[in-house]
């Protein structure tokens, strides 16, 4: 069964398509699609950010769909960069000139004040239109220098709780194990997997 991931984000749709590995289920993304849609998320939160992306996709192509929006809060910042994680520094910075941004910022605050977490809510709306949401959470702390080359985002600032590494240093199998997006995914998993179709026994 085919499943849209309504995201442009390679990085997203390569760690989606590995935990649904053996499912029965095939990711397709937007890029894969040949057609795009325009997703102003403006949302206030993750929830309502990934249910618009979720329903703009599924209002088109009317298939099961799953979107999510995730995020980085620190809370030496408040909880910033939160939503607007994607946007910091504009729309022509790149992963780079943000992950320099946040350690510019916090630059310091000791070890103990540096913790933070990704956080991901995901929209899965089946064909006929209902929606269910899934949350994951990863907590750790934001290092003082960007490290390892795997990745995206911001992956080489990234050091989950009970590591010495950063996310970007540990590499996509390890994240994939207990990631924001891996917990939420699991859960979407295990939901998918009640929902693929059992060969027709009379045929
Ligand atoms: P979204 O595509 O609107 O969900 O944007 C989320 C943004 O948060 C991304 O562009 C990254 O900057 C950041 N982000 C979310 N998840 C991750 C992750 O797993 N690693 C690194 N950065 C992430």
């Amino acid at each position: 069964m085919k499943l849209l991931v309504a995201t442009r984000n390679r990085g997203k749709t390569a760690e989606m398509e590995h935990l649904l590995d053996g499912t029965g289920w095939r990711v397709v993304d937007m890029s894969a699609i040949g057609q795009d849609i325009e997703i102003v998320e403006d949302g206030k939160t993750f929830e309502e950010n990934a249910r618009k992306k979720a329903e703009a996709a599924a209002k088109v192509w009317k298939m099961w769909t799953l979107a999510d929006d995730s995020g980085l809060e620190i809370d030496a910042l408040g909880g910033e960069p939160g939503i607007h994680s994607a946007r910091l520094c504009g729309p022509n910075a790149t992963d780079n000139d943000r992950t320099r941004m946040i350690l510019d910022k916090i630059i310091a605050v000791p070890d103990e004040h540096r913790t933070a977490r990704f956080c991901c809510v995901m929209c899965l709306i089946d064909p006929a239109g209902h929606k269910r949401i899934f949350e994951g959470v990863c907590h750790g702390r934001i290092a003082h220098h960007a490290r390892g080359t795997t990745g995206f985002g911001y992956d080489p600032v990234f050091v989950p709780k009970g590591y010495s590494r950063t996310f970007a240093e540990l590499g996509l199998e390890v994240k994939n194990r207990f990631s924001h997006r891996a917990k939420a995914m699991q859960q979407v998993v295990e939901y998918l997997k009640t929902r693929v179709r059992k060969p027709d026994k009379h045929r």
